[in-house]
């Protein structure tokens, strides 16, 4: 298995899901029409389970496969999942990476958030090799990516801010071009409280730059704009 970056920032992730949630609405409605008896719904990269969360609510019945590499997301996940019943009868969580993740026979959707641009082209390329003869007849395969389709630098940008008991946590963002088409991207976290600074936490993460149309270049499905960030592909007429 490749080695995810674990980021000092991780500890975080949830505060900034809470903040973007226009993906997750996204996401809800596309997977208010699967049908689940035709296969288990795949979310690759499930991180903390938010997304497993939304395709539980929306597709009632579900088998649900939540592929998630990195411990300390999926000790999260796995915490989310054993606390509700429900979550825990329907959710299989693999230790594994999308490169050497087991495959269920067949799909009824697949869920890409947050994952792809964690995947170069040519991995990308054989997750598509593998996943796509799984895909049921009209299956979507949802994805949110970043809104950034070359290497470019962002400047700093306010990226999540939450108060959390008596502390109030700030988070801002900034990029830059890496080696060929990644983005380095830094977070720094400010968290304050009455008396002031209590910490500050910097995080580093990189990301392949794409956009929907790459994807469905890549798939030979059709790609349909959800949100800025979200998309939906397909198999076409
Ligand atoms: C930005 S988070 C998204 C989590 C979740 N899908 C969501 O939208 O809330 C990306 C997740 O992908 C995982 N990841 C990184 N590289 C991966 C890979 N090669 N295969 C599968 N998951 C990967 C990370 O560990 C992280 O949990």
């Amino acid at each position: 298995m490749k080695d995810t970056l674990i980021s000092p920032a991780v500890e975080f992730y949830d505060v900034v899901t809470r903040t973007h949630s226009e993906g997750g609405d996204a996401l809800r409605s596309v997977l208010a029409e699967v049908d689940p008896s035709a296969g288990a719904i795949l979310d690759v990269g499930a991180g903390t389970g938010r997304t497993v969360q939304i395709i539980a609510e929306a597709v009632p019945g579900a088998r649900i496969v939540a592929v998630e590499p990195d411990l300390v997301m999926r000790t999260v996940l796995t915490h989310r999942v054993v606390a509700d019943d429900d979550l825990r009868s329907r959710v299989t969580i693999l230790a594994d990476d999308a490169q050497g993740m087991a495959i269920p026979e067949t799909l009824s959707a697949v869920v890409l958030y947050g994952v792809l641009g964690m995947l170069d082209r040519d991995e990308r390329a054989r997750l598509w090799d593998r996943l796509l003869p799984r895909l049921a007849p009209g299956a979507p395969v949802v994805v949110e990516l970043l809104p950034i389709e070359k290497p470019q630098t962002l400047p700093p940008m306010p990226y999540a801010k939450e108060r959390i008991g008596e502390h109030l946590y700030e988070a801002t963002l900034r990029g830059e071009p890496g080696e060929d088409d990644l983005m380095v991207l830094n977070t720094t976290w400010r968290i304050t409280g009455e008396e002031g600074e209590v910490r500050t936490v910097h995080g580093t993460s990189q990301w392949h730059t794409f956009g929907l149309d790459d994807l469905a270049r890549e798939t030979g499905l059709t790609a349909e704009r959800l949100t800025l960030q979200a998309g939906l592909l397909r198999a076409g007429g």
